[in-house]
């Protein structure tokens, strides 16, 4: 095993403590012997089949010989398991397990099951304890940091949940080795996201690290001991700029509207989430609905004058370097404009979009500030449709 940290730093400078390496899983329970309260008696993990099968083990195996008992919940794979039944399993499981105050529950996988075993801890009993083993590229850099918790409504994505900080963070880039190409692609369009709205340093070395490893190559990289190497530190700079960005920020206060407000992270996200809505989270990962968002952002922000176009050709270069994103032929523009307009409903004046001025300089908008003709033909333009502007005149 591979002792952590990366060429930069293994432990990031926000709290709670991130341990990033390659093959810390095994020092799991040493880990949860250090950073969770010393009355903890049970773990209880959260996962799915699929990635209980590949990592199940070897975590059990290391908090068993730390001390621990264990129980267990496997949820069902994908954006479902965010649901009011998915969290209802998780509750009725600690409570079958007799998961006391002072123990833990660990979430072992994606974004889709952190954000849901997060809900979970941070309701039953007023908060239990929380671990995050983050197993895709989105948990690893995102979804992990920062606290936000989440499931889904019917009306919209991530609409109930908490800020849940959880007691440690392990992440180990090892397990990516089993992550399907598509998945690690969505991942590095939330890297993008990063380098955008972050800083070109930052957008620079997202771009140089797509580009020397493609993803075609993925599963050749991950044999050579300089991949590893950059896959360790490109994951630590990534959690780093995020760790950062949140510590500033960390309930996204509604009031900011600076360059340096939690909000910019949601650049891609206002069309992003609309896609996913739209397509009842089937016809595309998480990370190119935001590919796609981003793209018409910076589109919307090119028409407002307030985005050079070789910024926004450095910006849709980088998406491009990626890979192809999903076809967008089956999305009717007009079902993601009422999705947008529904979650101005719901959200009231507050629906706001994250655009460009340059990479690394983001500028937040209400809505009511871009005009509907402007949205649509950014749509149009990155969709490639063609439909009846006539309906969404201003
Ligand atoms: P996901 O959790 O559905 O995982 C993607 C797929 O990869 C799943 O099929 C999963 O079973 C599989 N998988 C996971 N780890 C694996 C591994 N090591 N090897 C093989 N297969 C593996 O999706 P995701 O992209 O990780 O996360 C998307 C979710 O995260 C969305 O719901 C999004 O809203 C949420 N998110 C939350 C935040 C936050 O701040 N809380 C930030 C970004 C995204
Ligand atoms: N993924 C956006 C945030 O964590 O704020």
């Amino acid at each position: 095993m591979k002792s952590s940290g990366s060429a930069r730093s293994g432990k990031t400078s926000a709290r709670p403590i991130i341990e990033i390496g390659d093959g810390v899983r095994f020092r799991v329970g040493d880990i949860a012997k250090r950073c969770l309260d010393p009355d903890t008696r049970r773990i209880h993990i959260v996962s799915n089949r699929k990635v209980s099968g590949y990592y199940g083990k070897d975590i059990s195996k290391s908090l068993r010989k730390a001390g621990f008992e264990l129980s267990q919940s496997l949820v069902i794979d994908g954006e479902r398991a965010k649901s009011f039944s998915g969290l209802q399993k998780v509750l009725e499981d600690f409570s079958r397990a007799s998961i006391r105050r002072t123990d833990a529950c660990l979430a072992l996988g994606g974004g889709v099951v952190g954000d849901l075993a997060g809900v979970a801890s941070s309701v039953y009993l007023r908060g239990i304890q929380f671990i995050q083993v983050p197993t895709t590229l989105i948990a690893q850099i995102d979804a992990s940091i920062g606290g936000k918790t989440a499931i889904n409504s019917r009306y919209a994505k991530n609409q109930i949940g908490t800020f849940y900080e959880p007691s440690f963070i392990l992440t180990d880039v090892a397990v990516l080795e089993t992550l399907p190409g598509r998945e690690f692609a969505s991942g590095l369009y939330e890297a993008i996201k990063h380098g955008a709205v972050g800083n070109r340093k930052l957008f620079n070395e997202t771009k140089d690290f797509i580009e020397e490893f493609p993803l075609a190559n993925l599963r050749k990289s991950f044999a050579q001991e300089e991949f590893r190497r950059r896959l360790r530190e490109f994951v630590s700079i990534h959690a780093d700029f995020k760790a950062r960005l949140v510590s500033a920020d960390l309930r996204e206060k509604s009031s900011r509207a600076d360059r340096r407000s939690r909000k910019i992270l949601n650049f891609g996200h206002t069309i992003g989430h609309a896609l996913e809505q739209v397509s009842s989270y089937k016809h595309f990962r998480h990370g190119e609905a935001i590919g796609i968002g981003m793209l018409v952002a910076a589109e919307i922000s090119k028409s407002l004058g307030i985005l050079r176009s070789d910024e926004l050709k450095l910006l849709n270069d980088a998406i491009e370097s990626v890979g192809q994103l999903p076809p967008t032929k089956d999305i009717e523009p007009k079902h993601l404009l009422a999705a947008l307009e529904s979650d101005k409903k719901i959200i009231g004046n507050s629906l706001q979009w994250i655009l460009l001025e340059s990479i690394g300089k983001p500028k937040i908008f209400r809505h009511e500030e871009i005009g509907r003709r402007v949205i649509s033909s950014a749509i149009f333009a990155v969709l490639g449709r063609s439909w009846n502007f006539s309906q969404f005149e201003d």
